[in-house]
């Protein structure tokens, strides 16, 4: 890849678990606690996705509450959890290669920062609560322009903060749709696919995919 002047990071699913709050209680939910966790996460997208197209928004917190009440109910899942469950999201940790990939990027001065769903408060916290602080130039949100991904106004965040051309980031993400709109927006959009899943048919194919962050150093 040439001309990369912007690494930008998706926040969910991508540098952080989006499971391992519900792992963290697997021993309260039991064996059901993946299948809860990943309908957990679909409600949420799902959410996300009609709230932009009701012009109906609610912040990404708000969101993650309504997609947890309603998997809570369907999972039969005991309503003292809730708080246990909200806390643990706002400290979700990163998948394990994470933190030591970003400190080689940041040695290798590339802008560094992530483009998320996420409300500001909630990026900063878990950037935070991961140590990932000194990491980034700027945690871009949504929040900035009322409109969830794959919005193209999303995209465009950091291209009018940075005056750079679209192929000039290379954006990384685990979800496959936040692929697809990254990469048909024009972004070098990589697919980071961790569990040898199949592509989405909407109109992009990465050019690159890698099975974790590690595999981007090669890339790059
Ligand atoms: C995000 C969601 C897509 O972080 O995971 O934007």
């Amino acid at each position: 890849m040439k001309n990369v002047k912007a690494i930008i990071f998706d926040a969910y699913g991508t540098l952080f678990d989006v499971n391992s709050a519900a792992e963290k209680c697997k021993d309260k939910i039991g064996d059901k606690w993946e299948e809860f966790a990943n309908y957990w996460r679909t409600t949420q997208l799902e959410y996300s996705w009609l709230r932009s197209l009701m012009d109906k928004h609610k912040d990404f917190w708000q969101v993650t509450e309504d997609s947890l009440d309603k998997s809570m109910k369907v999972f039969n899942i005991d309503s003292l959890m809730r708080d246990e469950l909200l806390n643990l999201y706002k400290i979700l940790s990163t998948f394990p290669e994470v933190k030591e990939v970003l400190n080689n990027l940041k040695e290798k001065n590339y802008k560094l920062a992530i483009l998320s769903n996420g409300t500001p408060t909630l990026l900063n916290e878990l950037v935070k609560s991961n140590n990932l602080d000194s990491i980034f130039d700027d945690i871009f949100s949504i929040e900035e322009v009322g409109i969830y991904k794959p919005s193209s106004k999303v995209y465009d965040i950091p291209i009018k903060k940075y005056q750079i051309q679209k192929d000039e980031i290379v954006f990384l993400s685990a979800n496959t749709w936040d692929v697809s709109g990254g990469g048909n927006y024009g972004y070098n959009a990589v697919w980071v696919n961790r569990n040898n899943n199949i592509f989405d048919n909407l109109d992009y194919k990465p050019q690159n995919q890698v099975k974790d962050l590690v595999e981007l150093l090669d890339l790059i």
